[in-house]
C-alpha cells in the first residue's frame, strides 16, 4: 500500500525531498503547500501533486499518512502542532526549534496523538558516517575514545540560502547541530560542552565559525571544528572529515571519501563515496544521497519496520548540546549537562 504524504514549504532544500520521495518505494507526495503560490504551483507541476497555500486547508482536505515540513525554523512548532492531529506521522526539518520549550511542545503534540515524529537530521544518514557507525558496531577499532569532526570550507552557502547571512549563531545552528548529532551518533551522550565562536566573513551578520569540545558520558572526547570561511583547494564542501580513535585502532575519513582503517600496523583503505542520484549533482550528491537514505528509513517507520532515527525526542538532546554551545560561547564557561556544577 502506498503512504500518501504532503509537503509544507516548497523552498530551496525541499526540492531534494521531493526528488527523493519520488524514489522512495511505498510513498507518494499527493499535495504540496507554500505561502508563495508561485512556488507551490511550480512544485505541483514538477512533481504531479496538488498545490495549496494554506497548510490547514491542505491537511484537512487530504488527511495524509505523513506530513513533511521543510520550512525554516520559525514556523516549525505551529506547523507540527497543526499536522499532528491530522496525519499519521510528522517529519520536521532541522533546526527542530530555537528553544527546548518549543521542541518539547512539538514532541508532546505528536505523542498525544500516538504518532511517530522524526527530525530530518540527514547528516547521520550520510554514507561515510553509516560506514563509521558500522565499523564501530563491528569493533574495528575497539572502544571509541576520541573523535575529531571538521567541517571547514568557503563554499558560497549564501547564494541559495540568503537568509543565512543574517542568522546570529549561524555556524552553530545551521551546521553545528548536524555535527553534534554525528558526535552523539558515534560516541553517545554528551555531558559537557565548551565552545568558542568567530565571525570570519565580514559580509555576514552572525558567527560563521566555531570550535567546540565535548565530553561524552563514556569519558570519550570530541573536538568539533566548523567554518564557512576557510579557503581550501579543492574545497571539501559539503564533506565532514573525521578522525576517530579507539582502544584498538583509528578510522581516518579524509577528503575525497577516503576511509583509512589503521590497525595492527597496517592501513586498509575503503572508498565511501555515495552514488550521484540521477536527479543530483556533485558535490551535493553526499547530501542528496543522505536525504534519500533518511526518507527510505521514514518509509520503513511508516510500515512499522523501523524506529524513528532520529526521533524528535532524541533530537532534543542534540538541540540541548547546541544551546549549551551557544551559552558556553557567550559566557566563556564550560556547560555541564549531567547536573554537575559549572
Ligand atoms: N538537512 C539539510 O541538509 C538542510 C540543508 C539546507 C536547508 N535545510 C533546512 O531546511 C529548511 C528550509 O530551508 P530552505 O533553505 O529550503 O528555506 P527556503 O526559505 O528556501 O524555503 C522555505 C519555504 O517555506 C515556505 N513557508 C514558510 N512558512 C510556511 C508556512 N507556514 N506554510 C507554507 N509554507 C511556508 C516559504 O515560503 C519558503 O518557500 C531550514 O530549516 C534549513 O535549515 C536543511
Amino acid at each position: 500500500m502506498t503512504a500518501r504524504g504532503v509537503l509544507i514549504g516548497c523552498g530551496f532544500f525541499a526540492r531534494n525531498h521531493m526528488q527523493a520521495w519520488a524514489e522512495t518505494p511505498g510513498t507518494q507526495i499527493v499535495a504540496v503547500c507554500d505561502l508563495d503560490p508561485g512556488k507551490a504551483a511550480t512544485f505541483a507541476r514538477d512533481f504531479g501533486a496538488t498545490a495549496f497555500t494554506d497548510a490547514r486547508v491542505m491537511l484537512d482536505a487530504v488527511r495524509p499518512d505523513f506530513t513533511d515540513i521543510a520550512t525554516t525554523v520559525g514556523s516549525h512548532r505551529a506547523l507540527v502542532e497543526l499536522a499532528a492531529p491530522r496525519c499519521g506521522l510528522v517529519i520536521c526539518q532541522k533546526p527542530l526549534a530555537e528553544t527546548l520549550e518549543d521542541a518539547q511542545a512539538m514532541v508532546l503534540a505528536c505523542k498525544a496523538q500516538g504518532i511517530p515524529f522524526l527530525v530530518h537530521e540527514n547528516f547521520r544518514w550520510q554514507a561515510p558516517y553509516r560506514a563509521l557507525r558500522r565499523a564501530l558496531d563491528d569493533h574495528a577499532i575497539g572502544t571509541p575514545q576520541f573523535l575529531r569532526l571538521t567541517f571547514r570550507h568557503a563554499h558560497d552557502i549564501y547564494a541559495n540560502q540568503p537568509y543565512l547571512a543574517k542568522v546570529q549563531d549561524l555556524a552553530l545552528t545551521d551546521v553545528g547541530l548536524h555535527l553534534f548529532d554525528m558526535a552523539r551518533f558515534l560516541m553517545g551522550d554528551v555531558v559537557q560542552v565548551a565552545c568558542q565562536t568567530q565571525r570570519l566573513n565580514a559580509r555576514v551578520t552572525g558567527q560563521d565559525a566555531f570550535t567546540a569540545l565535548l565530553r561524552h558520558r563514556s569519558g570519550a572526547v570530541t573536538s568539533v571544528e566548523c567554518s564557512f570561511h576557510s579557503a581550501r583547494t579543492p574545497d571539501p564542501f559539503p564533506q565532514t572529515l573525521a578522525l576517530l580513535e579507539g582502544s584498538g585502532g583509528t578510522l581516518d575519513l579524509g577528503p575525497g571519501y577516503r576511509l583509512d582503517l589503521h590497525r595492527d600496523g597496517t592501513v586498509t583503505t575503503t572508498d565511501v563515496e555515495p552514488p550521484v542520484p540521477a536527479w543530483g549533482a556533485r558535490p551535493w550528491h553526499l547530501i542528496q544521497d543522505s536525504v534519500l537514505a533518511f526518507q527510505r528509513h521514514v518509509a520503513e517507520v511508516l510500515t512499522g519496520r523501523a524506529e524513528p532515527q532520529p526521533s524528535g525526542a532524541d533530537n532534543m538532546e542534540t538541540l540541548t548540546v547546541t544551546l549549551a554551545a551557544i551559552r558556553s560561547a557567550a559566557t566563556g564557561q564550560t556547560v555541564r549537562l549531567d547536573g554537575g556544577r559549572e
